[in-house]
């Protein structure tokens, strides 16, 4: 446990050298014997055998407040208190900027994660109290949201992480219900026979390969009580993709019970805007399926229908991920009053092809609300990039014999899926975030390895800034 406390005095300090700013005659000593050299995230400890002392730690001049390199010096720190067996330190907040002490902070919660649910033997949880004296109360606030928060990342995190063996259409379903039992989010789960009534062909199909049943679910919170109107988040639920008859290889596959982050991403911010009360009214929708093979899969060649009544054709049976979104944000955007549709999906590999493992693709219908989106994930440390729509590629979208096709030749894969999904979103203003190459990896930055978690910090945001009344 990473505690954060505000009143105990120890007698080992933190201090925060922005550069040699920090003036004190031992660090003058360090920085001549060049023991310290005050790089940005450069920590040197030095504490005797009680260890009691001061840990320095180095920060660049001049970072907003909010930058990655803040949160990330914050994980080392966390790590390098752990390994040094330094459990109790303070931090005088007095004469330092409560945003950057706040980054801070973030980075060490951060490093509290760690996914070791099918470990017999449990890692050893690092127990480190951060006392931090004389903070004003909005820092304590803002510290308080920050764990409400973390907490909705890392139920992202475990849901993502945990195995599909585990973690299928039902049980993820009875696994949302339990999470929200008692609290102000509301919870409906559709069953097989109910989502065929609402008539979702492209979702069924998807998951009619497997012997696990789908299911459809609908997360509702309204804290404010003036208007029945909401944004809406819908989250791809793969809960797992073999490609089905487009069988991915193997090394391609090993990931795929990864497949529903989107879905994790909408219900850990959804349990971080209901725990933190906001006056905000937020539907949060994904739908549940496995794509896999059997005698009663899809097939490459088809031509299935859709709950808006668009007929698709089936090019490649790995491209499911935008036929169960078709129907989720259809049913977002007429079943539901939606002011605004997000909706994050693992969809394409292209997206890492062309981003990388850190920054997440976009595409939007609307440029006001997309600036939002796009400001929300600056702030929080998850950069989103808007990638253009062309008349051309919305004639590629297209099909030959149907009115749609889900696999599209000729490159701009982001893209493309992107305008297949704005499609159904019926003119509500829409942006889709591509987080295939973002939500699962190694360990990097603040990140331990596995699930990141990414999207439920730049919803929250979102909504935060945006969407309260
Ligand atoms: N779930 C995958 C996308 C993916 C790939 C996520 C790699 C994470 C890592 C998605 O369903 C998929 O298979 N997409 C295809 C689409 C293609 C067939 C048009 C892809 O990107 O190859
Ligand atoms: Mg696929
Ligand atoms: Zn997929």
């Amino acid at each position: 446990m990473i505690k954060i406390t505000y009143d105990n005095k120890f007698n080992t300090k933190l201090v925060l050298d922005l550069e040699g700013k920090a003036k004190s005659k031992e660090l003058e000593l360090l920085l001549e014997k060049k023991l310290f050299s005050a790089k940005q995230g450069e920590i040197f400890v030095n504490v005797n055998l009680n260890r009691e002392g001061t840990v320095y730690l180095a920060l660049e001049k001049g970072l907003d407040g909010c930058h990655d390199k803040i949160r990330t010096a914050g994980f080392n720190l966390a790590k390098k208190l752990v390994q040094e067996k330094v459990s109790k330190i303070n931090l005088d907040c007095k004469e330092e900027d409560p945003k950057l002490v706040s980054t801070l902070i973030q980075g060490i919660l951060y490093s509290n994660y760690n996914f070791d649910k099918y470990k017999t033997t449990k890692l050893d949880k690092e127990e480190i109290e951060v006392s931090l004296l004389n903070a004003p109360k909005a820092l304590k606030d803002k510290i308080k949201e920050l764990e409400v928060v973390i907490n909705g990342v890392n139920i992202a995190r475990d849901f993502v992480n945990t195995r599909a063996i585990d973690l299928y259409p039902e049980s993820y379903a009875n696994e949302i219900v339990k999470l929200f039992k008692g609290s102000k989010v509301k919870v409906e789960v559709y069953d097989k026979k109910q989502i065929e009534e609402l008539g979702m062909h492209a979702l069924l199909a998807v998951g009619s390969g497997s012997d696990k049943e789908p299911r459809f679910v609908v997360m509702k919170y309204f804290g404010n009580s003036e208007t029945d109107k909401h944004i809406t988040f819908v989250g791809k639920g793969l809960t797992y993709d073999s490609g089905g008859y487009d069988l991915k290889p193997g090394k391609s596959m090993f990931d795929m019970y990864d497949d529903m982050a989107g879905s994790a991403a909408v219900v850990g911010a959804i349990k971080a805007i209901s725990d933190m009360k906001l006056k905000a009214n937020v539907v949060a929708v994904t739908g549940l399926v496995e794509n896999l093979i059997s005698g009663h899969a899809y097939k490459n060649g088809d031509i299935i229908s859709s709950m808006k009544g668009s007929t698709i054709e089936i090019g490649s049976t790995d491209a499911e991920g935008r036929l169960t979104l078709a129907d989720t944000i259809y049913y977002a955007a007429t079943k539901l009053n939606s002011t605004h549709i997000i909706e994050l999906s693992t969809l394409t590999g292209s997206v890492g092809v062309a981003f990388g493992s850190d920054i997440v693709g976009a595409i939007a219908n609307d440029d006001d609300f997309y600036s939002k989106v796009f400001e929300a994930g600056k702030h929080v440390g998850e950069l989103n990039w808007r990638l253009p729509i062309t008349d051309t590629l919305k004639e590629a979208v297209k099909g030959e014999f149907a009115d749609l096709r889900n696999s599209i030749p000729g490159g701009a894969g982001v893209i493309t899926a992107g305008i297949f999904l704005e499609h159904f979103s019926e003119g509500v203003p829409f942006v889709h975030l591509d987080i295939a190459s973002t939500a699962n990896g190694g360990a990097k930055r603040y990140y331990a390895a596995g699930a990141t978690g990414v999207g439920v910090r730049t919803l929250y945001k979102l909504v935060a800034s945006n969407f309260c009344k």
